[in-house]
């Protein structure tokens, strides 16, 4: 099983780039990992660009989603919501004919330095989500909150044990309900 990794933020010493980079040794055997492309590659959404070609790095940011077996969105959370760079990406695939999200096991983390942890901002992606016709796994949530004390600042290493557990599980039940989604979608076609 291949999973591919979004990261919401830019920034070099991102604690969310930190979170997706610690997945790989919290996952369970035999699923695989790979980091998308930047969501700072794409050009803003314009439909005049669209309607002259889709950009390359758009196209290829679609085929790597469509590629994928389950989709890992790790994203801050901006003044209460979804990271435009990310929600820029998202409108980009969405316009892809081939709709690389539709049916596509997506599975949200969120790392903040406030109490909750990115918790609005996940349900605003849920929202958007919706549309693309993504398949969002529920529980068990991961937002990491005040994430300035659960990585060393040095390494960006994930030091917080709890943390830790919490998302080996939900790597876990992510792993069981792409299969479950998987199984479904082949019952139908
Ligand atoms: C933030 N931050 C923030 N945090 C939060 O929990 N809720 C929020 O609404 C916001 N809003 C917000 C807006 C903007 C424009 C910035 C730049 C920051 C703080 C945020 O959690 C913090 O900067 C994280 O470190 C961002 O994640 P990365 O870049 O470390 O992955």
């Amino acid at each position: 099983m291949k999973l591919a990794v979004l990261v919401g933020s830019l920034r070099k010493g991102s604690f969310n780039a930190a979170l997706a980079r610690a997945l790989p040794a919290l996952t369970p055997a035999g699923l695989g990992f790979e980091t998308l492309p930047s969501v700072g590659l794409l050009p803003l959404y314009d439909a005049d660009i669209q309607a002259a070609g889709f950009p390359e790095p758009v196209a290829a940011l679609g085929r790597a989603i469509k590629a994928a077996d389950g989709i890992v969105i790790v994203m801050p959370e901006y003044n209460y919501s979804v990271p435009g760079g990310l929600k820029n990406a998202i409108d980009w695939v969405s316009r892809l004919p081939d709709k690389p999200f539709a049916g596509k096991p997506v599975l949200i983390q969120t790392a903040s330095i406030s109490l909750l942890g990115g918790a609005r901002a996940q349900y605003h992606l849920r929202q958007i989500l919706v549309f693309l016709d993504a398949a969002v796994m529920n529980l068990p949530e991961v937002m990491v909150a005040q994430a300035q004390n659960k990585f060393d600042a040095a390494s960006g290493e994930l030091k917080d044990g709890p943390t830790r557990e919490l998302i080996a599980k939900q790597l876990q039940s992510f792993a069981a309900f792409v299969r479950k989604t998987q199984a479904g979608a082949a019952v139908q076609a």
